[in-house]
């Protein structure tokens, strides 16, 4: 294996439901084994000295499922950060939310923030989880933020792409590598902007069942892969800002 630095990995964990299906349960069943997969991917990756991570949990679109299954979701999720807050916090790991989190219960955004504000200053692997999030929205969102800003609109009259990354709702390094499981292959508008020059990496491996070793088979297929962020040469380290 060569060693190209990987820093960042996003995930889009499909197949909760289809792997529930398969053993006659109900898709409920798939979504609380997803859980107990990220836990295990999470202490992979802080292993591995992976310094962030990004789950897209639940899409803008999530909401046109069937009432209970919404619903069990939510509470999934209160319920998951609940419980596994604690371990993260000892283990270092910064949580962060990124999305439309408003249309959310006040119970379920005080349970948010309180993980957010418990790990905020940790070290260690930094971990995103989008929650009713889209892409879309993302960009839209940075631009009313933007026109909204006062500071900015009057010292400024063009938007550079540095200055326009300030009002996404995630900042810093894009992900290197997108991990896409349950053999579907698109983005279904998973940080468009942050995903411009990401490495995508798509497996008919189910959620549920992603582990350790298919995560081993990803950063391998990463690794061989030759990034040239447009240019004609190939880099092999992480370039933060690919536009001016
Ligand atoms: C996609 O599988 C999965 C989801 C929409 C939910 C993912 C959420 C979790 C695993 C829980 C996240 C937990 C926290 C703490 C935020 P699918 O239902 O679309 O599967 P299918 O394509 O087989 O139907």
């Amino acid at each position: 294996m060569s060693n190209k630095i990987i820093s960042h990995i996003s995930v889009i964990m499909d197949g909760n439901g289809r792997w529930a299906t398969q053993r006659n349960m109900p898709r409920a069943y798939g979504h609380k084994e997803g859980v107990k997969t990220i836990n295990k991917i999470v202490s992979v990756c802080s292993l591995r000295q992976i310094s962030q991570l990004s789950l897209f949990a639940f899409s803008s679109e999530n909401w046109n499922r069937p009432e209970y299954e919404v619903q069990f979701l939510l509470k999934l999720f209160e319920d998951s950060i609940t419980k596994y807050v604690d371990d993260l916090h000892l283990n270092n790991v910064r949580i962060k939310f990124i999305g439309n989190l408003k249309s959310f219960s006040s119970k379920l955004l005080k349970t948010i923030s309180q993980a957010e504000n418990l790990t905020r200053d940790n070290t260690g692997l930094k971990l995103n989880f989008a929650m009713n999030y889209g892409g879309q929205w993302d960009i839209i969102n940075a631009v009313n933020s933007m026109l909204n800003d006062i500071n900015f609109v009057s010292k400024n009259k063009k938007i550079s792409a540095v200055d326009f990354e300030k009002y996404l709702s995630l900042q810093g390094a894009s992900p290197d590598l997108l991990i896409r499981t349950a053999g579907e292959q698109r983005l279904s508008n998973f940080m468009l902007w942050q995903h411009a020059y990401t490495e995508l990496y798509f497996t008919d491996c189910l959620w549920p069942d992603f582990n350790e070793k298919e995560l081993d088979v990803a950063i391998e297929h990463y690794q061989k892969r030759t990034r040239r962020f447009g240019s004609l040469k190939s880099s092999n380290h992480i370039v933060k800002k690919y536009v001016k």
